[in-house]
This record gives structure tokens, C-alpha cells and sequence, in this order.
């Protein structure tokens, strides 16, 4: 079973881009830039990653970004993603990024978005893995300083196909960042938004996301299925759920592999991803191979997750139709 994961083509669509700063880049990278850090060792690095909750992890997950200083960081940060997952038979990848948490360093957003853009560049030339970046928004910034990095990104709208909205949920709704939302969909971005699991209304802000927000995607999600209706809306609509089983179990203690096989039930599209690999533990692989090994999912199950990704990715039809039929390949030859 571990082997036909690995081996399935897959697509990640949600996975932050600074979390998958793995110990010894930022060792090397705090070496690189002249800073001093209270580690000496990968292990001491990850024997300090002492998270529970969301707010617990993000604020380890934001101190670690002060070593990605210039442009190369966010090249070399990038790169290693994109040929870590390519190891794994991850053909595409939509990638967050979060320029406030540099901007609000002094680094500038064209910096940060050279960098990667370079570097996935590079990836789909070299390695052949291609991917696309969304844009989050920090919800426990102000909606002023969400505008600005809005603005920020109008000379790199190419490069950029989305915006989501990641950090601390508590007390920063869906609605709080509905202007900016609108705006953004006016310059042509897709729309998705974090609902992270077992926030203070979960529910209302899955609801405000898909009828007022109208999202085109949700990341997490995992509460819509306490509001049968809800579900329906979801299922109608065909938005994707973008859930992460190794960072569930972090933060809510669980893999929520019942709440995912319950998803695929009702024909919503739920997908596995990795959310933060560097800090869970986990790329999507490991992910796929948790949930596959507490659920017992099928290979069935597990083809239908993985063409879900695909099917929900905001790819152009032509390329998601040749994704899609490399994983029905893939399929023929593992169920002959
Ligand atoms: N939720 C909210 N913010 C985040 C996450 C997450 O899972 N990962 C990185 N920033
Ligand atoms: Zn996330």
C-alpha cells in the first residue's frame, strides 16, 4: 500500500510554502545570513517544536522566518519543496506564500515572489514538477494592511492564480476580509479561505465563506459536516475541501480520517494535503499513508482523493484532463 501511494500521481493544494522550512535550511540559512539561533542542531531544532493548537504552532512557524532575508532564501526554500514532492509523484502543487510575514520584517514582496517564481520556474524546467502560487492574507492583521499587500501584488499578477486567507482564526472571521475578497476576485484571482478545524464558529464561517465570501475553494473544512445543508451546498457547488490529516492530528488531536471518509460519502470533494510538512513531520505521502493505515482506505478511496485534487485544482482544463488521465493510467495498471 505504501508503495502504490508513493507511487500514484498526485497533486498538493494546500501547503504553505514556509512550512516546509525544514530544520536544516534553517540552520544553513541563519548560517548564511549572520544569525544567531539558540539551535545548533536539526534534532534541538525540532525537540523545540512543542505545538497543541494553532496559535501554539504559529507563533514557532513565524519565528523561524526571520532567516529568509533575500531573494536566494526564498529560491532555495522553494526549490527543495518542489523536489522533495517530486520524489513522491506529485506532478502539480498550488503553494502558499504569506508576504506580510516578510513585509512586516522589512523584506520586500518583490523579493519573496521572485524568489519562488524563479525557482518554480526552474523546478518545471529541470524536474518537470509544476505548480502555481496562491496568495494568503494574515487574518489577525488589519484588513488596511491586507489591502496594501493586495495592491503589492498587481505588478506580479501573473505569477499569482489565487489568495487565501491563513493565521489565527480566533476573532478574525471570513468576513472581516470580504471587501478584500471581492477585490481581489475583480483582478481575477480564484478565492479560497482557511476554516480551520474547531475554531469558535466554525460553522458560520464555513457559511460565510461559501455564500457571502462565495470562495472557490475551502482549506480545512472538516467542521461543514456538522450542517447537513451546508454539505449539500458544498457537494452542489463542487468546491474543493483541502484537508490535512498529520497537522489535524497536531492541533485537534486527530486525523479526522472518519470525518474525510464521511466527506467522500457525500460526494464532496475533500483531498489530502500536508498544510506544513516541515513542522508536521509529514509530506503529502506520509499524509496519504497515516490516513490510509487509521482508516483503512482503499486503493478505490484512495485514487478518488488524489483525482478529487486534480479535479479541484485551478489548472486549465487541457492540463487537468492530461493529469487526469496519467492517474487513470495509474489506476488501469494497479486494479488489472
Ligand atoms: N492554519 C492557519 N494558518 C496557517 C496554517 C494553518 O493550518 N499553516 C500556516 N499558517
Ligand atoms: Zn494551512
Amino acid at each position: 500500500m505504501q508503495a502504490f501511494i508513493n507511487g500514484m500521481p498526485k497533486a498538493e493544494l494546500h501547503v504553505h510554502l514556509e512550512g516546509t522550512l525544514e530544520p536544516d535550511m534553517l540552520l544553513a540559512l541563519a548560517q548564511r545570513n549572520r544569525i544567531k539561533l539558540p539551535y545548533t542542531s536539526p534534532a534541538a531544532v525540532v525537540a523545540a517544536y512543542d505545538f497543541h493548537d494553532l496559535p501554539s504552532f504559529l507563533s514557532i512557524y513565524y519565528r523561524a522566518m526571520d532567516v529568509l532575508r533575500v531573494e536566494q532564501d526564498f529560491y532555495d526554500l522553494t526549490y527543495a519543496y518542489l523536489a522533495k514532492v517530486h520524489s513522491q509523484n506529485v506532478l502539480y502543487a498550488e503553494v502558499f506564500f504569506d508576504p506580510q510575514a516578510h513585509t512586516s520584517r522589512g523584506v520586500s514582496f518583490a523579493t519573496v515572489i521572485r524568489g519562488i517564481h524563479r525557482a518554480q520556474w526552474a523546478a518545471a524546467e529541470t524536474i518537470g514538477i509544476q505548480s502555481q502560487l496562491i496568495m494568503c492574507f494574515l487574518r489577525d492583521m488589519s484588513v488596511e494592511s491586507a489591502q496594501l499587500t493586495l495592491e503589492q501584488s498587481i505588478p506580479f499578477r501573473d505569477w499569482i492564480i489565487g489568495v487565501g486567507l491563513d493565521s489565527d482564526e480566533k476573532n478574525n472571521p471570513p468576513l472581516k476580509f470580504a471587501g478584500v475578497f471581492a477585490q481581489a476576485r475583480a483582478l481575477g484571482y480564484r478565492l479560497t479561505m482557511h476554516c480551520d478545524v474547531n475554531q469558535d464558529d466554525s460553522v458560520q464561517h464555513i457559511r460565510d465563506c461559501v455564500h457571502t465570501v462565495q470562495v472557490d475553494r475551502i482549506d480545512h473544512g472538516v467542521n461543514s459536516l456538522e450542517d447537513a445543508e451546508l454539505c449539500e451546498a458544498i457537494r452542489e457547488r463542487g468546491l474543493g475541501l483541502t484537508v490535512c490529516p498529520i497537522s489535524n492530528r497536531f492541533v485537534v488531536q486527530s486525523l479526522t480520517s472518519s470525518e474525510i471518509r464521511d466527506m467522500l460519502a457525500r460526494g464532496m470533494k475533500v483531498t489530502v494535503n500536508s498544510d506544513d510538512p516541515a513542522y508536521f513531520r509529514g509530506y503529502l505521502s506520509e499524509n496519504f499513508i497515516a490516513l490510509q493505515q487509521e482508516g483503512d482506505f482503499t486503493r478505490d478511496e484512495l485514487l478518488r482523493l488524489a483525482r478529487n485534487a486534480f479535479e479541484v485544482s485551478w489548472l486549465n482544463p487541457a492540463q487537468r484532463a492530461g493529469y487526469l488521465k496519467q492517474l487513470d493510467a495509474y489506476a488501469g495498471l494497479a486494479l488489472a
